[in-house]
């Protein structure tokens, strides 16, 4: 009798502690950022911070003494992350809340001038916020823009570009823009980059497994990445794309299911990382005095990440010119 009820409590621990041991084996290749260096004085922006690797990443800021300013669409999100951030580690660091909404120029031109009023130079921007939505909600952003394209890039666009002068002026300083190695799978098709055709054919029904808005606007990340790298030549400001390896987040919270948690479960115990896992790239990108100087490249598990995608001079330049004219269109690009 006793001997039946160790085997069956056996059984299931046998099973955690295998799952956990093989976890722990798995996140052996997931690179950790070894630099600790003091970042007291130093003013972090970090867009989407309350949730996610951005929550994390200020965490990771917070710990090294930093400014941080929390640009979150809803500024009760923003409080209480900071809150929470408060109870873990109750000195060091200055955590400053801010409403932004990237979906909104209005939204992007206010938050500037909050920061611009309040602050005379930013370190390290952090372009983190993102969304992940099925096409066939046909999203849009207050000026009409496809979600993924307005939040994800265009308004991560706008931002950084009204908030060029900050930078420069605390150079040597960095521009960190969150992408994904699923950039690889983007395609930009100039005729249609709000995916009109992709959205009608998602309404249909027709499966769009790898959410063709999503993989679009992060290769436009990288693209941004590589332009502006290139514009801020021997100004003093880094940018560099990178990507955190798949995490569990809320960022696919329009796609999750109930079932989903039970059929993921093996492929999220074995093959997600935790946000915090996946900030640790983040955090090497906008803190690491080893890459200071390092600008348009793309990185991944704390180390130069070669794409698979073919980037091309000519691409990167009709984005930029064609993002500058969807802006300019809905908002007079002023400094
Ligand atoms: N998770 C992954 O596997 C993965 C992999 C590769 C790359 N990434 C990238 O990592 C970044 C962070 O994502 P995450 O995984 O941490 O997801 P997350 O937990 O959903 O965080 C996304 C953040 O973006 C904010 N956001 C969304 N729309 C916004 C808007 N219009 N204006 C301002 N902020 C907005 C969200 O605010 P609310 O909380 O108010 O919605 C949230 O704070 C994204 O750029 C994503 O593409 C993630």
């Amino acid at each position: 009798m006793v001997s039946s009820y160790v085997i069956y409590a056996a059984v299931p621990i046998s099973v955690v502690v295998a799952v956990g041991l093989i976890r722990k084996w798995r996140s052996r290749s997931w690179a950790k950022c070894s630099s600790n260096t003091c970042l007291r004085g130093k003013t972090f922006l970090i867009t989407g911070a309350n949730s996610g690797i951005g929550l994390e990443t200020a965490k990771a800021l917070v710990k090294r003494k930093a400014r941080v300013i929390f640009a979150c669409r809803n500024i009760e999100k923003a409080k209480q992350a900071i809150a929470g951030i408060r109870k873990e580690q109750p000195i060091g660091g200055e955590l400053i809340p801010m409403q932004l909404d990237l979906a909104s120029f209005d939204s992007i031109q206010n938050f500037v001038g909050v920061v611009k009023a309040g602050f005379n130079k930013i370190d390290v921007l952090i372009n983190n916020a993102g969304v992940s939505i099925p096409l066939k909600e046909d999203l849009k952003t207050k000026e009409g823009f496809e979600i993924h394209v307005g939040v994800n890039h265009l308004g991560h666009f706008y931002l950084t570009y009204l908030l060029l002068d900050l930078l420069k002026r605390a150079s040597p300083s960095r521009v960190v823009v969150v992408s994904s190695t699923l950039h690889e799978r983007g395609k930009l098709d100039f005729s249609d980059l709000n995916l009109r055709g992709a959205i009608e054919e998602a309404k249909k029904g027709k499966a769009d497994r790898h959410n063709a808005g999503y993989c679009n606007s992060k290769l436009m990340n990288a693209y941004f990445a590589r332009g502006l790298s290139a514009k801020l030549k021997s100004s003093g400001v880094d940018v560099n794309a990178c990507c955190p390896g798949f995490c569990y987040t809320n960022l696919f919270r329009y796609f999750v299911r109930w079932y989903h948690y039970i059929l993921m479960a093996p492929i999220a115990l074995f093959f997600m990382r935790s946000a915090k896992q996946g900030s640790e790239t983040v955090v090497y990108c906008a803190t690491d005095y080893r890459i200071e100087g390092h600008t348009g490249k793309f990185y991944r598990d704390c180390a130069e990440y070669n794409s698979k995608y073919p980037f091309t001079k000519e691409e990167e330049t009709k984005l930029w010119s064609i993002s500058e004219e969807m802006i300019k269109a809905r908002k007079p690009v002023k400094n």
